[in-house]
Formats: structure tokens, C-alpha cells, sequence
């Protein structure tokens, strides 16, 4: 149930392997001492005595040796040159004069909210006080967990920069599917999604821990959600267990309560006035290239800051802007040449990088960004932000099982954060394209994730740590029940949870994988069908941002179009991506095939790190043979048919019934059919005559619901997979079937 707490481990006898042979080894080494001083040493010319002596002296030199080793296993150890100018930046930071009371706050309480601006040392900085203040227990660690994979990885290469020791040692990361961490790790990034992971795993108390730091909890993130709930139910039975939770924003008050009323401790950074100027319009889009360059004629000092809400409009205004800086005459009238930076979440690691290059002399830099750059990313030098007031979010709806991109305002807090990225370094101005009763009309704090995604795996993970009832569960905002029903019932058709909602043997299976449950599903029936090999590929790069797998580049697109069609495969997108990976791997992994076929290198290159860390979940579950491969293996004859048939397994409820040209109906026993229409970029778009039946990855609403990865299927292997779905259908669409 919720509140079981595990034995306190401190009392129990330690059964450490490593301390069992330390002993072992001074035993044997003082017994063979007493040997050999009992031995008449008269006798000078034995060999073998000498032997003896001088083994016994190495021995006891290698024993010492290790047994130091042993003791400074967790101790830091600097071996790099900490560069000057890091040290001189990390105590510049606001952070660092309130190191001390800091500390003694956390030494006080159980749970500390921290409030700083991004940028004031945070993720940084308190790790790093809490280790040296020997708040770590001895043979624990502190993590620090964040939203963002990329975040966590960077942080723990700068805090091992800073410390002077090498990443993995001391300071480690471990992000899903990919880690760099050892047995003398102390500090440790984690993703959050990977602290549920661990709870989920058998480490439910979390007694790897002394602290842990939930990191960008303004994010709110699922897991963010989730791992709130369980460390205030874990520190219900672990008094001794420091929770910190480090926010950029406002929204303090509520955490405070959720926390038991911990105290908040704030970091006032050091920031400027920013002067707040409204301008509005009713489409910002057609004045937005034109206020830049107004306000880059303007101003003296400082770079511009603009905040747009994709990667589309992103494009727009770069071309724009670009076509001007190349214009020779555009150029003259500008005192200041301009270096104008995309960003956003689906541009290249290389790229993103460049945002933060200084301007140089004679250049005024513009970045274009998402709301990436309200928190997650600090830019420095900015003294202008544009704000277009809008931003673009994921809902999901539970009943339809569809998710819509939407443009929506953004909220007070969002305002506010966007208008504080330009007082960092110098006093700013924000210019906000819309008025102040638009402002005012803004809702405070944006509604967190957990209530506008699908919670399937979030349910799946809670029942698999015990947690009986889910509905039941603290969570600081909870997930509406209809969605926990929703989730509910799916699982049950994935015969993950009984009908006793209790969860099953596969169930547990599932959740060993970092994937969603139907995915987890699709790679356990594959070792069934014996195509688990090629599944792994399609699944891992289902699990990367496939969407942007081709190149896309408005001038070449004729060219681009050609060359995706020879991927195309019949049976769908999945197919499509075998190709794909097929024909790389000829090509020995080669970057250049990627660029000659318009395709992202680093997305491939990270589905095959994917397909390794699966691929060694699997091989610990007798699922793939040592090497990797297929324990057995089906013939070339089926091998496609097995594909599309173990993504049925996985994706029956994600049905689609041939409607019109490119439109598809959504078949489901519920309430509403959904039509649904195939992407223009995927595999089946040209395909004549359409199939009949599809399943598909998702379905995500923009201008129309697009459906994102489309696979054929036939109606027996829905009866086979989920008799009791097909049941249900069969009752609603009596003549669908015959
Ligand atoms: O967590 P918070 O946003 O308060 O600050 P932080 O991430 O600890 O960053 C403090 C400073 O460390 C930044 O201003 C950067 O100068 C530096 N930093 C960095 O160089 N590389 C990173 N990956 C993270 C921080």
C-alpha cells in the first residue's frame, strides 16, 4: 500500500562483498606472518624462504594498497587543473555568499524549496556545498535530477570541470538509455524519469540516496510529478533522507504546502531593471521582422531576445532576417551587422551550441527561440526581449487517445520569466506584442503535464511500486481520474493489469523498459514472433524525435522527395525505418551516406545507442541470446508479416478503418470515431490503393489530426492480441468484420 516503509537498513549487519574480502586478505595475511616468524631464519640460504619473505612484504604492500584505495573510494580526488576562470566564475556566482546558511537549512529540514533565477547557481553550485558540508552518507550519493537529458549530461561535465575531476568519477550522469557513472560516483545527474526508474526497480526507498535535488521543478514535468509524490511518501520513513527542490519561478507557495510547509529560501540574483513596453497587434508574425530591425536600429547595447512559439515561425522571421543581412544596401543603413541565432528543440546538438558563442565586435546577435529559452537555456548579454505572448503546447485527450499541438497565451508567469532574460547583465526592456489587459487576462501558471498527457505509464509504474491505488496517490495536481480510468483500461487490454487491477507478470515485464507500455509490449511479443532484432531498430527509432528522421529544406524538397521514396516501404512507416537503418548499417554507419539521403545522422546515431540499451534489457531477460541476437528466429517469409504483427500486439487500440483518399477512421468502442488523415511526409500518403486497416503510432492535431507512424494490420491478429478489444469492436461495428 502507500505508507509501507522498508526495514531501516543502518541496523542490519553490512554484507558488502568488498569489506567480506578485506578481511579475508588481513586474516590470511597475518596468519602467514606468524608462519613465517616461527621459521628458523638461521637458515639464510633457503630460497624458498626468501621467496616466502619477499611474497609476504609484497603481499602486505598490495593489501595496504588497496585497502587505502578502498577507503578513499568515495573520497574527491581532483586530477584536472581547474581553470582559473572557473573559479573566479563559480564564486561570482549569486549563489555562493549564502553558501553557509544554505547549508545550515538543509542540515535542519527534511525539505528546502529553493527560488533563483536561471542562471544563479542552482544545479551547480548546491550539490557540490551539500557534498562538502559531508552531508552525503558514507556509500551514498545525492542526485540531482532534471527534465532534460541534455541538461543533466551538461551539468555533470560542467560540475566535474569545476571540481577538477573526470566525468564518471566523482561526478557522474545517467540519463535513460545512456550513463557514465562508478562506484566512487557522489554526485549524481539523473534525468527524472530515471529516479522513478529506480524506485520502480527495487531501490523503493531510495537508499542509494542521502539527498536528492528535484531540479527545474517550475518545469513540471510527469516525471517531475511523479517523483514529488514518492519522495514525500519516501521520506516518510527515511527521516534521515534531505529532499531540495530548486524552481526558477514564482509558484512557490504551493510546493511549500505540498512539502509540509518547508521553508523557502530565496537567491535574489543580481539582476536590472527591465523597462516593460506594450505593442499591440493582431497578427505579430506580419510585424515581427520589421519591430526587430526598428529596435536593432535603436538600441546601443545589448543582444535581442525574441520569443516565438516554433519552429515554423522560427524559419519565417531567420530568412527575413538573413535576406537583409546579405543584401549589401539593407546592410549599410544598419550601424551594427547582425548575427541572427535559431533556437529551438529540434535543432542539431552542434547548432544549439552556437547560442551561446559571444557576439563579436561590430555585431548585434538576435536569437529566435521557443520557450526554451524561458528557463531551460540562459543566454547571456541580452538587453532586449521580444515577446510574441503565445507559445505552443501538447494536450492530450484521453477519450479520443489523440494529441493536439495548440497555440495557446502564454501565462503571468511566463511573462514574467521571458521579461526577466534581459535584465541579467544590464538593465533591459521587454516588448510585449500584445496590452496590458491581454496581460492581465493571462491565466497565472500553466496547467502541469500530468494533466494533459496520457498517464498509462505513469499508472503501469505506481502499480509496479506497490502503490494499490493510484487515484489515491499524493500527487501535488493528480492526473483527472477519467484519464487514470482511460489508462486503466488500456492497460487491462494489454493484459498489463488483471481484472482485479492488480499488475501481471507481463505487466512487470513491461515496465522494465524505458518505453511506453504498448512499445514495451510490441519488443516482448517480437521475441515470441522471432523478429526481435529488426523490431528493436524500428522501435528505437520510434523512440527518438522521428518526425524529423529527413532533412527538411524548402529549396531541395523536390530532390528530398525523390530519394524518401526510395525508402518507402508497402507496410508502412515502421518498414520505412528498417530500410533506412538496413541500408546505413551497409554503408558501415557512414555519415556521409546520411547527408547524401537527406537524413539526420545524429537521429540514427542515437536510435543505435537505443537499440543497445534495449537490446542488453532484453538479453538480461533471456529475450536475445548473448550476442544479441534472436533466440529464435522466424523465416524470411513471415519476417514482415511478424513486424507488423508484434506492433499489432502493441497498438491494436490505435485502429484505423479506410475512409476516403488520405482519410482514415479512428475504430474504437467508446463514445466518439475520430477521422483521422495520413501525413503528406509519410509512407502510405502515395500508396494506392490505400489499406484497409492501419494501426498507428500517434496522432497528433495541428492543422487536421495527422496520423505519425501508420502500419497495416489485419483484423485476425487484433482477435489473436486482444480478444476481448476485438469483442467489444465486433459488438459496436457488427458489420465491419464479416
Ligand atoms: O541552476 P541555475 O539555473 O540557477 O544555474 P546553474 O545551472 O548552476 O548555472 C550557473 C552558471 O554555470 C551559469 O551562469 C553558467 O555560466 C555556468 N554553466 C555552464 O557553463 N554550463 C552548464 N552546463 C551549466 C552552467
Amino acid at each position: 500500500s502507500v505508507n509501507t516503509c522498508k526495514m531501516p537498513v543502518q541496523d542490519l549487519p553490512s554484507d558488502e562483498p568488498q569489506d567480506d574480502a578485506t578481511h579475508a586478505n588481513g586474516t590470511e595475511a597475518a596468519i602467514l606472518s606468524d608462519q613465517v616468524s616461527n621459521i628458523n631464519l638461521e637458515n639464510q640460504d633457503d630460497e624458498l624462504l626468501h621467496f616466502l619473505l619477499k611474497y609476504q612484504a609484497d603481499r602486505d604492500s598490495e593489501t595496504k594498497k588497496q585497502n587505502e584505495e578502498k577507503k578513499s573510494k568515495k573520497k574527491l580526488l581532483r586530477t584536472e587543473k581547474v581553470p582559473e576562470e572557473i573559479v573566479q566564475q563559480t564564486r561570482s556566482l549569486p549563489i555562493y555568499a549564502l553558501k553557509h546558511q544554505l547549508i545550515e537549512l538543509v542540515k535542519n529540514n527534511q525539505f528546502v524549496i529553493i527560488l533563483g533565477e536561471t542562471g544563479s547557481g542552482k544545479s551547480t553550485q548546491i550539490p557540490q556545498y551539500i557534498a562538502e558540508a559531508g552531508l552525503v552518507q558514507d556509500g551514498t550519493k545525492i542526485g540531482i535530477t532534471q527534465p532534460r537529458r541534455v541538461a543533466a549530461k551538461s551539468l555533470a561535465q560542467r560540475v566535474s570541470t569545476e571540481m577538477g575531476v573526470k566525468l564518471g568519477s566523482y561526478v557522474g550522469f545517467a540519463v535513460r538509455f545512456e550513463s557514465c557513472l562508478s562506484s566512487k560516483t557522489v554526485i549524481k545527474y539523473m534525468t527524472d524519469g530515471l529516479l522513478v526508474k529506480d524506485c520502480v526497480e527495487g531501490d523503493s526507498n531510495l537508499d542509494s540516496y542521502s539527498v536528492v535535488m528535484i531540479d527545474e521543478a517550475h518545469d513540471r514535468s510527469i516525471h517531475t510529478d511523479v517523483a514529488f509524490g514518492l519522495l514525500k511518501r519516501t521520506a516518510r520513513c527515511r527521516p534521515d533522507l534531505k529532499v531540495i527542490i530548486s524552481s526558477a519561478t514564482l509558484e512557490f507557495e504551493k510546493l511549500s504546502t505540498f512539502f509540509n510547509d518547508a521553508p523557502v529560501f530565496n537567491i535574489s540574483g543580481k539582476s536590472f531593471d527591465v523597462q516593460v513596453l506594450y505593442q499591440p497587434c493582431t497578427n505579430y508574425m506580419t510585424y515581427m521582422t520589421s519591430t526587430i530591425l526598428t529596435i536593432h536600429r535603436k538600441r546601443t547595447a545589448g543582444d535581442i531576445l525574441v520569443f516565438l512559439t516554433g519552429q515554423d515561425e522560427i524559419e519565417k522571421v531567420y530568412d527575413e532576417l538573413s535576406a537583409i543581412s546579405e543584401s549589401k544596401v539593407a546592410q549599410k543603413a544598419l550601424e551594427l551587422q547582425l548575427m541572427v541565432v535559431p533556437c529551438h528543440a529540434s535543432l542539431p546538438f552542434e547548432d544549439q551550441q552556437k547560442i551561446f558563442l559571444s557576439t563579436p565586435e561590430g555585431f548585434r546577435k538576435i536569437v529566435l527561440a521557443t520557450n526554451i529559452a524561458e528557463t531551460s537555456i540562459t543566454i547571456d548579454g541580452i538587453g532586449f526581449v521580444i515577446d510574441c505572448g503565445f507559445v505552443k503546447e501538447r494536450r492530450y485527450n484521453h477519450c479520443t487517445g489523440i494529441e493536439t499541438l495548440v497555440t495557446v497565451p502564454i501565462t503571468k508567469f511566463q511573462a514574467i520569466q521571458r521579461k526577466g532574460r534581459a535584465g541579467r547583465t544590464q538593465p533591459g526592456q521587454c516588448l510585449r506584442m500584445y496590452s496590458k489587459e491581454q496581460y492581465d487576462r493571462f491565466k497565472q501558471a500553466t496547467q502541469p503535464d500530468i494533466q494533459r498527457s496520457n498517464v498509462e505509464f505513469v499508472i503501469l509504474d505506481l502499480l509496479a511500486m506497490g502503490v494499490d491505488n493510484p487515484l489515491k496517490f499524493e500527487f501535488i495536481d493528480p492526473p483527472p481520474p477519467e484519464a487514470v480510468g482511460e489508462a486503466l483500461l488500456n492497460l487491462q487490454l494489454l493484459s498489463a493489469v488483471d481484472e482485479y487491477l492488480k499488475i501481471t507478470q507481463l505487466g512487470r515485464q513491461m515496465v522494465r523498459y524505458p518505453l511506453d507500455p504498448p512499445l514495451a509490449k510490441v519488443l516482448l511479443t517480437s521475441a515470441e514472433l522471432g523478429c526481435s532484432t529488426d523490431v528493436l531498430r524500428i522501435v528505437s527509432v520510434l523512440s527518438t524525435q522521428h518526425q524529423y528522421l529527413f532533412i527538411r529544406d524548402k529549396r531541395r524538397s523536390k530532390e528530398i522527395e525523390q530519394i524518401k521514396q526510395r525508402f518507402f516501404a508497402p507496410e508502412g512507416d515502421h518498414l520505412t525505418f528498417l530500410a533506412i537503418c538496413n541500408e546505413w548499417t551497409d554503408s558501415n554507419y557512414d555519415e556521409n551516406w546520411c547527408t547524401e539521403n537527406f537524413i539526420q545522422y545524429r537521429i540514427l546515431a542515437e536510435a543505435e545507442d537505443i537499440k543497445f540499451h534495449l537490446a542488453s534489457i532484453m538479453i538480461k531477460n533471456n529475450l536475445l541470446t548473448d550476442n544479441g541476437d534472436d533466440i529464435v528466429t522466424c523465416g524470411q517469409a513471415e519476417l514482415r508479416d511478424n513486424i507488423c504483427k508484434a506492433f499489432t500486439s502493441g497498438y491494436f487500440a490505435n485502429l484505423a478503418k479506410k475512409m476516403a483518399t488520405f482519410a482514415y477512421q479512428k475504430l474504437s468502442y467508446g463514445a466518439t470515431e475520430e477521422r483521422i488523415y495520413l501525413h503528406p511526409s509519410g509512407s502510405l500518403f502515395k500508396k494506392q490503393p490505400l489499406p484497409n486497416l492501419i494501426i498507428f503510432h500517434e496522432v497528433m492535431k495541428t492543422s487536421k489530426p495527422f496520423i505519425i507512424g501508420a502500419v497495416v494490420t489485419k483484423a485476425h491478429w487484433i482477435k489473436e492480441y486482444s480478444p476481448k478489444f476485438y469483442k467489444k469492436l465486433q459488438e459496436k461495428f457488427p458489420l465491419f468484420f464479416e
